[in-house]
């Protein structure tokens, strides 16, 4: 049974905080930070070697002691329990959430609807350990009885943007010669160019689908599969081909030898899934020791999550600062902004696990929302950003917040550069929330004419997050940060953040009109869509 969902609008909390919002007026984060001594101290907090630093957020220890309440009020800390529990929260699937659960070390068992899942877990990474062993010691041999040089992933969403950021940030820990390609979009020329690059008789396809169902996941299979019956025949099959799935009915109709399946379970949403079997193609890289190590950092993280106090718990605080930001400050989006190229795919990781989570706008029990949900994210690296969008960041219409995140120590140095990297960085969030007055402009001798376009109004919102080195272990606690603060999010505003509906419709229309374009079946959908179908023919 579904139970009522609280309006965040109704509790006391809300009504402070929109107080506060406008007590807070024309207060900038340079004054808040230059009228508190000690403020970096009191609002940096730490746990699995992550770092957060919050003092170029706007706001006072009053607000942050009024979000703490919100969440409170709102009953964040309950739903957590009842995740961490097994507790079917996510209502509108009738299914537990128990991502948490993937990364439990083995002896910490967990009783979920009958069912031992810790020990479920850990069968299946057994499994992928074994077959990642054999794949990367050369014993796993190809049909024609050569060893493996290219995985190539097939997955798309949450199947794809995990293992495929996972690996480019843990490049420099694959211990192996295996080259890794992934292939997501249906446009046919994504699995072209990683067949192009590939031999079959050395290639292992990974078909990576919780459903096995994906009409993008499937096609580039068939294609792939088609590749390499062409090259090695039918029989080939069962040597080239693994299947992440909780499907098996649909994996064995497909042909892949259940042997190479390596399962999960209903309770593992997409978007969280890349430290289940979806992971196979980042063990394969790291070993099952690196893979053993990023749970490790997931777990540590997810520890700290449940038990460390609100004020001091990074996931909740940063959950928080997103809602003081969204719906009390009024800002639509968050930039991400690694400054390290390993973490190149971060952001793209990060839209699916925000958006697709917190996209929403009624809550877990139907009812409508009359407040913003979640913002938008995106991003790329520093310090390339810097020469493509940050001018907007800087002296855009738009207000964005900032997530800055730094590795301190480089694994790959060469000179200087990674100092070079850390200050742009440093001085990026100096700048953005600090800007610069037209004083301090015209201080420099800068003709009045010019003065205003060199005004910085800084403000921006900017969290830094520090880890000392991007390692298995600090991968796995920096992406169940940004887990668990989205579940805050979501939690503070009563919505279902592990259904995914809006994205239902669009599949369905586009299965008609492929009908439409391939000439099976010919019906009009809307004159917008008609003229473009008509037009899209006379051109293809
Ligand atoms: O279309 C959205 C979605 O369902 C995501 O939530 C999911 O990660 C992705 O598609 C892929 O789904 P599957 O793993 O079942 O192929």
């Amino acid at each position: 049974m579904t139970t009522k969902a609280i309006d965040p609008t109704s509790v006391p909390a809300w009504q402070a905080l929109s107080e506060a919002a406008v007590a807070l007026g024309g207060i900038t984060i340079r004054q808040l930070i230059d009228d508190e001594p000690g403020r970096a101290d009191r609002t940096s907090l730490s746990a699995a070697r992550v770092h957060l630093d919050f003092s170029r957020q706007r706001v006072t220890p009053a607000v942050v002691a009024d979000l703490l309440q919100l969440a409170e009020e709102t009953g964040v800390f309950d739903r957590r329990a009842q995740m961490l529990d097994g507790v079917h929260i996510n209502t509108t699937e009738d299914r537990a959430v128990l991502h948490t659960a993937l990364r439990r070390p083995r002896a910490d068992s967990l009783i979920v609807d009958g069912v031992d899942v810790t020990a479920e877990v850990h069968g299946v990474l057994d499994r992928m350990a074994g077959f990642a062993d054999a794949v990367r010691s050369g014993r796993w041999k190809g049909a024609t009885g050569s060893p493996i040089s290219s995985v190539i992933n097939i997955g798309i969403g949450g199947s794809d943007l995990g293992p495929a950021m996972a690996n480019l940030a843990l490049e420099a820990f694959a211990d192996t010669e295996i080259a890794f390609h992934f292939v997501s979009n249906v446009d046919p020329s994504d699995i072209n160019l990683a067949l192009r690059r590939c031999d079959p008789a050395s290639t292992l396809v990974i078909v990576a689908s919780k459903t096995f169902t994906t009409l993008e996941t499937m096609t580039n299979a068939q294609a792939a599969r088609a590749w390499l019956v062409a090259g090695l025949g039918e029989s080939a099959v069962d040597r080239h081909f693994a299947a992440l799935s909780t499907n098996e009915e649909a994996v064995r109709a497909f042909g892949i030898d259940p042997q190479n399946m390596f399962g999960f379970w209903d309770w593992v949403g997409g978007r969280y899934s890349m430290d289940s079997a979806i992971g196979l193609s980042t063990m394969i890289a790291v070993g099952p020791d690196g893979f053993s190590q990023m749970l490790d950092g997931f777990h540590a993280m997810d520890q700290h999550f449940a038990t460390s106090p609100p004020e001091a718990n990074l996931p909740v605080v940063m959950g928080l600062l997103e809602v003081w930001n969204r719906n009390f400050l009024g800002i639509p989006t968050t930039a991400v902004l690694p400054y390290s190229q390993y973490l190149a795919r971060f952001p793209a990781y990060l839209q699916q696990l925000t958006m697709e989570s917190n996209g929403k706008s009624v809550r877990w029990d139907g009812t409508p929302v009359s407040y913003a949900t979640g913002g938008i994210y995106w991003g790329e690296p520093g310090t390339n950003g810097q020469h493509s969008f940050y001018q907007l960041l800087h002296q855009g219409t738009d207000p964005v917040a900032c997530d800055i995140v730094v590795v301190a120590r480089s694994e790959s140095p060469h000179g200087d550069q990674q100092d070079m990297l850390v200050a742009n960085a440093l001085a990026q969030a100096a700048v953005l929330s600090r800007g610069r007055t037209a004083e301090e402009v015209a201080a420099d001798g800068t003709p009045a004419a010019l003065v205003p376009h060199k005004v910085m109004p800084g403000n921006r919102p900017t969290s830094m997050i520090m880890i000392d080195r991007l390692d298995p272990f600090t991968l796995g606690a920096l992406i169940a940060l940004y887990e668990h603060s989205v579940f805050v999010q979501g939690a503070v505003w009563g919505i279902d953040s592990f259904d995914q509906w809006g994205v239902e419709l669009g599949k369905k229309v586009a299965l008609g009109i492929l009908a439409d374009l391939t000439g099976h079946d010919s019906h009009p959908v809307d004159p917008s869509t008609d003229a473009s179908i008509a037009l899209y023919r006379r051109l293809r």
